[in-house]
């Protein structure tokens, strides 16, 4: 697998203070913000936070013009969408499995709320799937945005389900030494790692 060359780590550092504090927004492109802001302000119960508007892209400089739009929820955090007129189509992931894997998770206040949004979703025509008790850790229910953008609505079922840290760590420690065992032999990586993942979910 070959890492985006602009990521550049240096193992062993680690800064005392520095962790982000909350999302503060996650931002998608929109090929019409009209439609996009009906979703997340009618259907999700946000508020529109903030607008820009711009025709230079906020990095790199070049000339886009494009509208701007944030949606604020509960607690501040916001989702955000470009619109940027002439852009060709969103390309096609090259396998579902991206569109399956890559959302966001909105957290609602509990697993009846998350049923209540299940129903309020489909009676607006959203097609929801789940929902999904995900082992006791999270309740979550999944759906796309008009744009094709994945949701998750979900609530804890577990209060400390973000505090497993030290199982965490393992987890990832045997994942990792399990794919580099299979590639430095030759084997299969992807046949080692669903025979780790059988072996685990018989504990
Ligand atoms: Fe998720």
């Amino acid at each position: 697998m070959s890492l985006n060359s602009s990521v550049t780590q240096s193992p062993g550092r680690v800064h005392p203070e520095l962790t982000p504090v909350m999302l503060n927004h996650a931002a998608w492109v929109t090929p019409d913000a009209e439609l996009t802001a009906d979703f997340y302000t009618r259907i999700l119960g946000m508020e529109i936070a903030s607008t820009v508007f711009d025709i230079h892209a906020p990095v790199g400089g070049e000339q886009i013009p494009f509208f701007h739009i944030f949606f604020r929820m509960k607690d501040g955090s916001t989702l955000a969408f470009f619109e940027a007129p002439g852009l060709p189509p969103r390309p096609h992931p090259s396998h579902p499995a991206y569109h399956i894997f890559d959302h966001i998770a909105l957290q609602a206040e509990s697993r009846e709320e998350v049923i209540e949004w299940k129903s309020w979703l489909e009676s607006n025509g959203v097609a929801v799937f789940g929902p999904t008790d995900h082992k006791g850790l999270i309740f979550s229910i999944y759906f796309d945005d008009p744009v094709g953008i994945r949701l998750e609505i979900t609530t804890p079922l577990d209060p400390d389900w973000n505090r497993h840290t030290e199982i965490g760590k393992a987890d990832l420690a045997m994942w990792s030494a399990t794919k580099r065992k299979a590639q430095l032999e030759g084997c299969d990586a992807r046949a080692a790692l669903t025979e780790l993942v059988r072996e685990l979910r018989k504990r």
